[in-house]
């Protein structure tokens, strides 16, 4: 017995030695899911250029061999399908429904990137039932280990949609232009995001603007705003020229990065992208997917 007992310590030890020598990397990776990255793309008013930015963004980011998701989350009319010339056959109500899966639901767009695309008239999650809530996170835990990044195109405003979406993000970027009323209203976005809801890291894109002195200046004068009012310090991750070919691939229904990667505002996107890839991620407990939908059904409750 005593033999026996020894024999498991000894074994126990050199398990535990084992353990000891496996890379932490390693044993993170085999321990839980990978971590996906989540990031939404927001502004304050409309037509500022989220959904150009989330596409072409997600196109450059799957260009570094990145496994990209880019939900849909806006309603609206100019949607992400729309800008890529894709008709996707089933949408975010179908998967609520039950009626289809995440997988059969999905749409892959250029550069292999993948799409959700948005239901017209997606209702309000605090709308949705439990058995829905339910649904939609078993249908997201589907894709753990099959993304890197999940981009969220928002709606524009302080919609609760778009509230939770936010909430939900674990990086949320800002698009602003130089128009006053888009500084205003990401202004105003910032404040119920950071006092309501506890968001403190913020990113900003200052989208058509002349140089990259006028993207600077348009950051300074937000980031002076929030550090004076908030208390709050708000990241500069780049600018975007105002470029006619944005125009010019959304009437061709292409992705201007795709289709002119030399043009001004693929070059500016494509530092931006760099960026966003050349980041460590801070690794969260839970960083699996499903926690954040779970995030947003359990603060769309309250
Ligand atoms: N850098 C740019 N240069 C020129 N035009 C641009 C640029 N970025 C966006 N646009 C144009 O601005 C318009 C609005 O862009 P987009 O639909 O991406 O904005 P949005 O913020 O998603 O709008 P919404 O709030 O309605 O969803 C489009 O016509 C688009 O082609
Ligand atoms: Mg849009």
């Amino acid at each position: 017995m005593k033999v026996d007992q020894a024999a498991m310590l000894r074994e126990i030890k050199r398990k535990e030695d084992l353990v000891q020598k496996i890379p932490k990397r390693a044993m993170h990776d085999s321990a839980r899911p990978r971590e996906v990255r989540v990031l939404s793309i927001t502004s304050g008013k409309g037509g500022v250029g989220k959904t150009n930015i989330a596409a072409n963004l997600a196109y450059l980011l799957a260009r570094r061999h990145k496994k990209i998701l880019v939900l849909d989350a806006d309603a609206g009319l100019a949607n992400i399908d729309v800008i890529l010339g894709i008709n996707p056959r089933y949408n975010l109500s179908h998967v609520l429904n039950g009626e289809k899966t995440v997988t059969e639901t999905l749409v892959e767009g250029p550069g292999g990137i993948r799409i959700l695309p948005s239901a017209s008239g997606l209702p309000e999650l605090t709308d949705l039932s439990r058995g829905q809530k339910l649904t939609l996170i078993d249908a997201l835990n589907t894709l753990n280990g099959e993304i890197d990044c999940m981009l969220i195109d928002t709606g524009a405003g302080i919609s609760s949609n778009v509230m939770y979406f936010n909430m939900a993000a674990k990086e949320i970027i800002v698009v602003v232009t130089p128009e006053p009323t888009s500084l205003t209203d990401a202004y105003a976005l910032i404040k119920v995001l950071y006092q309501r809801y506890a968001k403190k890291r913020f990113r900003m894109i200052v989208n058509m603007v002349k140089s990259a002195a006028e993207g600077k200046e348009i950051y300074s004068r937000l980031a002076r705003a929030t550090d004076h009012f908030l208390n709050l310090t708000i990241e500069y991750l780049g600018y975007i020229v105002l470029d006619e070919k944005v125009n010019g691939a959304v009437r061709q229904q292409k992705a201007f990065a795709e289709l002119y990667p030399k043009c001004p505002s693929a070059v500016c996107l494509e530092k931006i992208a760099e960026k966003i890839s050349s980041e460590t991620v801070e690794e969260h407990e839970n960083g699996s997917i499903n926690f954040f939908w779970e995030d947003i059904i359990n603060k769309g409750r309250a």
